[in-house]
Order: structure tokens, then C-alpha cells, then sequence
């Protein structure tokens, strides 16, 4: 018998706190809830639920996560002050095994907006840190902006935290400056100089402003990082965070040059990509590594030539490795209950008998409109359908005259808390008519920030996805559907958008705008 000896990376995911900072991105409860579920059945290590001083909505998240996880350590985000640690470890407390992670800012920039000097930065750190670890036995400190403070600060206040009780280090690359050789330095020379560094688990927190973010996390392993902080698909403000899959697969695949191991199922990514990728309206790019739509297609002649020769020659990976089933049968109108459930369980989807009943109306609605009902229009039903379930406002009836004269006409119908009203409403273009509809009957102030169509297929009979950006007084929503017409998967997608905005004013004091990551006081 062999043993592996390899060493272990701790996958910490951070796509419900970091990744769901993104302007857009917020999840409802029960979405944030599933998705914990998901990370914890795939085998990452730590979950970091939230934030949870942030609002009511993050607290209540946090707890019911520590609640529900039975394998992995929840953690939660705290500043470095006795409030928001005391808030974090109330709702940490409950999981089998909690973590508390708290920061502050310790570069020069971040420095300057607390306004504490270099000593008395230090001075709130070890306070911070002794305090969290008189609640928790896993406290987990990081230096936010890490990558852009100067090395004998760096270095201090690292000893600091060590010596006050902190676990694991996180070093992040909070705007994603850094470069893999710098980033594995770092690491490396933290290891080698500062006291106690060989008690503790040192981190990697990188972000992909420069696109580098995966390749700088697996440096900092080389240097001597043993976990990579990450989010699926890479989620995250701005250019976002290291990606999850991206890591798992790149130590998976270069076994041989890095060779470490981690302990997430590989076979769960694709799953839990589609579902991130559905509750927090982000579509995942086409060509996105492991989990874009194009990652396994070999489209050109000689690539299909040299596949079907000898699947190594341009596969370094399976589709199968990844959740994704090799071939696969297209459903199409004569199909039944049966086959449409193997299929969506073959997705990733389980579904229970009475949503089958409502899915399995959308898809033969469907599958009148299209020859053949293909994986990527089943995952694309299934994604609108779980978006707009907990929907009150829906779109009823839509019918568009547009053309080449003259502006558009729209009249629209839609339910109300299950009443039905009606409008009529002219624009430049069917979208604008539509939209201008829908804005005559649900008064509200949003602006729209973004309205993007992708193709699910190809043919001119293929559903488009569209997504809506919204924002009102501070609060960004995102809605998102698909459909054959175009014009309707829009109305769709803008009143997915304006239900979530009635949401999130109804909890308008649960808002997470009132914090800032910044204020360390
Ligand atoms: O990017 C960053 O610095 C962070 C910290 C809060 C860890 O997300
Ligand atoms: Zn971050």
C-alpha cells in the first residue's frame, strides 16, 4: 500500500463574503444557505459565510450556516474592533468548528484612514487579536493591502498577531498588485524571519485586478502558503478573486510540478459553478477556464481530428473530472417526465415532484419553440426558473411592434401580488418599449447600469440570457432570465431585477452599505 505524502493546501472559499461584495452580486438567505451547503458537501475546508456586522441579513446568514455545516470550519469577518469581533463570534459560535477572522489595513494608503500611527496600529492589533482568541480557540488575522506595506511593518505586525493567539495569516493582494515570483517571496521570507511563523498556517488572498490572481495564489504555495483563498468562478469586486476551480484543477492536473493535494471533490465544480453563477446573476465567460462554456469544446478541424485520434492530445483534463457528462443526448418535444428528470439530475439539478410538474411545463413550452433542447438551454430554464420562484411581480403577456418606422409599441401585462395589471408604453427599440411598459406600472427610481443578451446556443431559434444591473439610492440588484424571444427574456430579466430591489428595500435598514471595510473604528 502507498501513502500520499503530499502535502495539503486548505481551500478557504470566500464567495459569500468577498465574492458576494461584487456590486450586484447579493444573495437572498435561502440561495446563501444552499451554496454553503454545496462547498461544504464538495470538501473545502473553511467557508467564509460573511460578514457579519455588516447587517441583519449577513448575521443571520453567518449563524445559520455555522448551524448547518457538518464538515467544514465557518468563519466570519470582523474589523479590528471588540464590536464587530464580539458580533462575528456570536455568529460563528454555533458551527462544530468556528473561526473568527478579523484585519485592518496596514498599508501606508490604509493606514491613513483610521488615522492610527504605525505604534498604535499595533497597539489595536494585538488587542484585537488577544480578544478574538479569548472567544475562539481559530482566529485567522490578515493585513489587508499586505502586498503594498512595507516589508519591517509587514513583518511586525505579523509577529504581533502570531504572538496575540492568530492561527492562520491570510496575506492578501487585496488589489491584486502583486506578481507570482513577488508573491511566493513574500511568503517565504515571512516563514523564514518572523518569530513563531512556524506555528501558524500562513494564507494567500489574491485578486485578479491583473489578471494574475490564480498564478500569484500558487506561488504563495510554493513559498510556503498552505491556503488559497478563493471564490467560484472567480467571483468578486471588481476583476474579482482567485478561482476556486481554477487552483483545485491547476494542483489537480500539475500534480507533478506542485505537488499538493486538497481535499474538494472535483466532480461537484461544475455543479456548484452553475449555481453561483444563477443566484448571483454573474454569467460565467464563455471561454472562463474549467467552467466556461467553451473549456472542453474543440471546434476547429484539427483539433476534432487529433480528439478523436487520441483525447490527450488537446485535453489535458475531462469533462468528466469536472461534473461535466461526456456526451450527451439532446431532450426534445416527444420526451417525457422521465428522461427530462435523468437529464436535470445528470446537470446537477435534483428536483423534487412538484417543481418536475411547473419545470417540466417550461420545457415543453420550450421544446415547441426548439427543435432540440439542448444541456446549456436546460441549465439556462433551470437557472430562470430558480431565480424568479420567490418572484411577486410576473410578467403575464408580452406583445412588442417594432420595425423599421416609427418607435416601438409595447403592451404589457403583468401579475401584482397576484393581481393583474396592464400597460401600454412607446420606446426607442422593442427593449426600451418593453421596459418603459414595465416602469409605468412598478414605480422606482433605478437606474439601469447594465443590460447584456448571450446566446445559450447557436441557431437563430436560441434562447438568449439576458442580465439587468440596477441601482437605487446605493442598492444594486441584479435580475436575470432567459428565452427564446429576446424581447421577453428582457421584460423577464428587468422584473427579476426590480423583485429583488422591492426586497432589498423592504430591508432597507439590513442594507450592507452602511459599513465600510475601511472603517476599522
Ligand atoms: O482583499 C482583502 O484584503 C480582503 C480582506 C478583508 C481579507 O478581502
Ligand atoms: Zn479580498
Amino acid at each position: 500500500m502507498t501513502t500520499d505524502t503530499k502535502p495539503r493546501v486548505r481551500i478557504f472559499d470566500t464567495t459569500l463574503r468577498d465574492g458576494e461584495q461584487s456590486p450586484g452580486a447579493t444573495m437572498t438567505h435561502e440561495e446563501k444557505l444552499e451554496i454553503a451547503a454545496l462547498l461544504d458537501e464538495m470538501g473545502v475546508d473553511i467557508i467564509e459565510a460573511g460578514f457579519p456586522i455588516a447587517s441583519e441579513g449577513d448575521f443571520a446568514a453567518v449563524s445559520e450556516i455555522a448551524r448547518q455545516t457538518k464538515d467544514a470550519t465557518v468563519c466570519g469577518l470582523a474589523r479590528a474592533n471588540l464590536k464587530d469581533i464580539d458580533r462575528c463570534w456570536e455568529a460563528v459560535r454555533h458551527a462544530a468548528s468556528p473561526r473568527i477572522h478579523t484585519f485592518i489595513g496596514t498599508s501606508p494608503l490604509h493606514r491613513a484612514i483610521p488615522d492610527l500611527t504605525m505604534d498604535e496600529m499595533a497597539d489595536r492589533i494585538h488587542e484585537t487579536v488577544t480578544h478574538a482568541r479569548n472567544l475562539c480557540d481559530d482566529v485567522q488575522w490578515s493585513p489587508m493591502d499586505a502586498t503594498r506595506t512595507e516589508w519591517d511593518y509587514l513583518a511586525r505586525v505579523v509577529r504581533i498577531a502570531i504572538a496575540a493567539g492568530a492561527s492562520t495569516i491570510n496575506i492578501p493582494d487585496t488589489v491584486g498588485y502583486t506578481a507570482p515570483r513577488e508573491s511566493a517571496d513574500l511568503i517565504r521570507r515571512l516563514i523564514a524571519e518572523v518569530e513563531g511563523a512556524e506555528d501558524v498556517v500562513f494564507a494567500t488572498h489574491c485578486h485578479n485586478d491583473l489578471g494574475m490572481a490564480t498564478a500569484n495564489a500558487l506561488a504563495a504555495v510554493e513559498g510556503g502558503a498552505r491556503q488559497i483563498e478563493c471564490t467560484i468562478n472567480g467571483l468578486g469586486e471588481r476583476a474579482g478573486n482567485t478561482a476556486l476551480e481554477e487552483v483545485v484543477m491547476a494542483l489537480r492536473v500539475r500534480g507533478d510540478i506542485m505537488p499538493y493535494e486538497t481535499g474538494v471533490d472535483p466532480s461537484k465544480i461544475m455543479a456548484i459553478s452553475r449555481r453561483v453563477s444563477a443566484v448571483s446573476g454573474f454569467a460565467v465567460q464563455p471561454n472562463k477556464a474549467i467552467v466556461g462554456k467553451n473549456a472542453f469544446a474543440h471546434e476547429s478541424g484539427i483539433h476534432q481530428d487529433g480528439m478523436l485520434k487520441n483525447r490527450e492530445n488537446f485535453e489535458i483534463m475531462r469533462p468528466e473530472d469536472i461534473g461535466l457528462s461526456g456526451t450527451s443526448l439532446p431532450l426534445g418535444k416527444h420526451s417525457g417526465r422521465a428522461a427530462l428528470r435523468a437529464k436535470l439530475e445528470s446537470l446537477g439539478y435534483a428536483v423534487e415532484d412538484n417543481q418536475l410538474m411547473d419545470v417540466f411545463v417550461r420545457f415543453k413550452a420550450l421544446a415547441d419553440r426548439k427543435k432540440e433542447v439542448l444541456d446549456d438551454d436546460l441549465v439556462a430554464l433551470m437557472q430562470s426558473e430558480e431565480r424568479s420562484q420567490q418572484d411577486t411581480i410576473r410578467l403575464e403577456h408580452l406583445r412588442v411592434v417594432c420595425g423599421t418606422d416609427g418607435p416601438a409599441e409595447a403592451e404589457l401585462r403583468l401579475s401584482v401580488d397576484g393581481t393583474s395589471k396592464q400597460a401600454k408604453a412607446s420606446g426607442d427599440g422593442p427593449v426600451d418599449a418593453a421596459f418603459n411598459a414595465v416602469k409605468a406600472l412598478i414605480d422606482h427610481r433605478a437606474r439601469l447600469q447594465l443590460y447584456q443578451v448571450a446566446a445559450v446556443t447557436e441557431g437563430t431559434d436560441a434562447q438568449a440570457t439576458v442580465t439587468v444591473r440596477m441601482e437605487e439610492e446605493g442598492r444594486i440588484v441584479t435580475g436575470a432570465s432567459a428565452d427564446t424571444d429576446t424581447v421577453t427574456a428582457s421584460a423577464k430579466a428587468y422584473v427579476n431585477a426590480l423583485n429583488r430591489l422591492m426586497v432589498r428595500r423592504g430591508k432597507a435598514g439590513g442594507d450592507r452599505a452602511e459599513v465600510s471595510y475601511k472603517d476599522a473604528g
